[in-house]
This record gives structure tokens, sequence and C-alpha cells, in this order.
């Protein structure tokens, strides 16, 4: 049986996180996978996090099973911060899952199960994990124009025509915020014109917000999301506490449906079957940091403010390569990379160019030239500015 396997495609992300690994030389510099980095190079654990931690310790006194949906505290913790109380729990059905990946693929079981026919409309380019986790759940997937990389921002002609092919009951997928891997991300009134769009049409808005804090604030970033909520009957959402509290490895998500209170139960019930028949029950450890932070008011505060600092420095250090670029080119070429928000920013580039930034440079971005601003530090941004500059401004 196992000969009839062939291998798998590369993960583009995956890829650049083990050329780093393989690579000796120790100047070289990690833009490649989305983790946020310190001022030396460590992804720390947040304070709060430990603090959350500390409180476990003490006083958990059963690793016994919890739900197949999760913990319920969970739920109501990550909906408050998601949603901020736009709509009423009764519209609300949750479920944790592994991570904001698993929270995606299990979303995209439900749509599978709901209505098998759904198409899913993914921007171009967006998280190389999408399609494959649409394809997954057995999903039919369509991609819509978003970036313009002339000027670094949103091609919204281009989006609108792709998306006026949608039919009603397909699903929109879109990024909350600090798009993956461009960083251009929708104003507020482009979220306004896409409720009206999606209202007229009958088509329903999958938000993945697996960055929100990182852009401008945690209320900031889901103003697009809540909008949505707020005005249509139907929203599905894949959240994550990976980046905001840094969880990475314990695999703290959550998936969401606001819907109309009497499809509720019932969607609740489905998502609860839906992890049942994937992970059985989903971890709990993260989850629980999380509940315990977000419900604790002490913990909470050190956690906005270490977000805060988190996003500061990524905003720094934006702001100070596109200086460094400035200098390096003369120009205003990656002027777009200060407007943009969150860890990404793209910096287009042939796959000839990366390998060259790759080789020449010891400079790791993903393909098509994703560059996690938050692996710069104060002394490599003009280091990275001039090796960009050689390879990519021609
Ligand atoms: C990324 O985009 O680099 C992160 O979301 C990590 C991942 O799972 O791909």
């Amino acid at each position: 049986m196992f000969n009839n396997l062939t291998p798998p495609p590369p993960d583009a992300i995956l890829k650049v996180m083990q050329q780093f690994r393989d690579d000796p030389r120790s100047d070289k510099v990690d833009l490649g996978v989305g983790v946020y980095r310190d001022a030396t190079g460590v992804t720390p654990v947040m304070r709060a996090v430990k603090a959350a931690e500390a409180h476990l310790v003490a006083t958990q006194d059963s690793k016994g099973y919890v739900a197949m949906a999760g913990d319920t505290a969970f739920h109501s913790a990550m909906a408050a911060l998601v949603l901020g109380g736009v709509v009423g729990a009764e519209r609300i059905a949750a479920a944790a899952a592994t991570g904001g990946t698993g929270a995606v693929r299990q979303a995209m079981e439900l749509i599978h199960t709901a209505n098998p026919q759904a198409r899913v409309w993914i921007s171009q380019p967006t998280w190389p994990n999408h399609p494959a986790l649409a394809e997954a759940a057995g999903l039919e997937w369509r991609p819509y124009r978003y970036y313009d990389a002339e000027n670094g921002g949103i091609d919204r002609a281009g989006m609108m025509a792709d998306l006026d092919g949608a039919r009603e009951g397909d699903v929109i997928l879109l990024h909350g915020c600090c798009h993956n891997p461009t960083g251009a991300d929708f104003t507020e009134s482009d979220w306004a014109d896409i409720a009206a769009f999606l209202e007229r049409r009958g088509l329903i808005p999958f938000v993945d917000i697996a960055y929100q804090g990182f852009g401008d604030g945690v209320d900031a970033d889901a103003a697009g999301l809540r909008h949505l909520a707020a005005r249509l009957p139907r929203l599905m959402i894949a959240g994550s506490a990976a980046k905001n509290f840094g969880l990475y490895r314990e695999r703290a998500g959550i998936y969401m449906v606001v819907c109309p209170p009497a499809e509720r139960d019932t969607t609740q019930a489905m998502m609860a079957w839906l992890n049942r028949s994937s992970t059985g029950f989903p971890p709990d450890h993260g989850a629980r940091v999380v509940t315990t932070i977000l419900n604790d008011p002490m913990m909470k505060d050190q956690w906005l403010q270490e977000l805060a600092e988190m996003r500061a420095r990524v905003n720094g250090l934006r702001a100070a390569l596109a200086t460094a670029l400035r200098k390096e080119t003369g120009s205003d070429r990656f002027g777009f990379l200060g407007a943009q928000k969150g860890m990404f920013s793209l910096l287009g580039g042939t796959d000839a160019q990366i390998a060259r930034l790759r080789e020449e440079f010891g400079l790791y971005l993903v393909g098509g030239g994703r560059m996690n601003i938050a692996g710069l530090k104060e002394d490599t941004v003009d280091r990275v500015a001039a090796g960009i500059a050689r390879v990519l401004n021609d």
C-alpha cells in the first residue's frame, strides 16, 4: 500500500525553515516563518503566559477530558476578544481547535458538511496552506485577485471583478488583519463595501484572524470582522492564540460561526462532532492559559501591554527598514513597507532572486519575497536593506 504514495508537495514556509536550520553561517537572517522575535532574536514566553501557567500548576487538579468542542469558558473569552460583544451568545457557535491551522481546517470541514457544492474564494496571494486546507476538506476553491504590487496596496477592482463570479452560498475567505503574505489590509470603507456586496449576493464570509493585535491593536484589528458580524446573518471565523499570546506550539485555536439563533444549536453540535471525528478532544493547555489571562484583569493588562510592545517593535522595524531601503535605493520603491500592517510584507522577486538573497547574503525569505519583519533586528536592518537593494531593485 505505501508504495503507492508519491511525495507530498513541499510547503513553501516549512522548506525555508529547514534551509535556514541547515545553513551553518552565523550571520544568516531568518525572515521566513511567521514568528515574533525580540531584540535578542528569541521568541519569548510572554510574562502573562508564565503567570497563567504558574497559576494552573498551582490550582489545576485534573487533566481529565474536557469536551469535544473544548472548554466553554475558552469559547466565551475568545468570542469576547474577537467579536467584542457585537452579537449575542445566542448567535455564536464555537469549538476549540488545534491552533489557527486546525481552526481553518475544521471550518472547511463544516462548510463541506453543510454545503459540499460551496466554493471557497481565496485571495491571491494568500497563506500557502489555505488552498491545501480547502482541498483536504474536499472543497473546490477559486482565487480572487487581491494585491497590487505596483503600489503595495489592494487591487480593489480586480478583487471585485473576480468575486463577481461567486454563486450564492459560496464562501469568501478574508484575512481579518495583517494580511499574510502582503501586509496590505482593508480600510474601514473597504469592509463596508465588502459587507454590502456579500449581503447583496448571499455570500458567506469566512474571516481568518490569526494576527489580531499585531496591526493597530486588538479592537482595531477586529473592527472589519465585527462590522460583518453585526451586519450579516452568517459569518465564519478562525482565530488563533499562536501569535498574540506567543503560544505557537501549544496549538490554541478556535473556530466560530455567527448565525441566526435557530441555526445555532445544530451548528454547535456539528462542530463538536467534527472535532470528535478528527482530534477527539482539542488540546487544552494553551486554551486554558488564554482563558486564565483574559478572565483575570491584572494578567489581561499585562498581556495587552506586552502585545503592544511586540506591535511597536514590529512597526519600528518596518519603519527602519523602509528608511534604510530609501537610502540604499535612492527611491521610494519600497515605501509601501511603512504603510503595511503586521508581521509580513511581500517584496516580490523571482525564485532566482530569492535564492540569491539566501545564498549570497544569508537572507531567508519565503518564495515570492514574503518577509517576516519580526525576524529583523536593529543591527541587521542595514545589512538586509543592502542585500535587498542589490538583488531586488532592478
Ligand atoms: C506563517 O505563515 O509563517 C505562519 O502562519 C506559520 C505557518 O504555520 O505557516
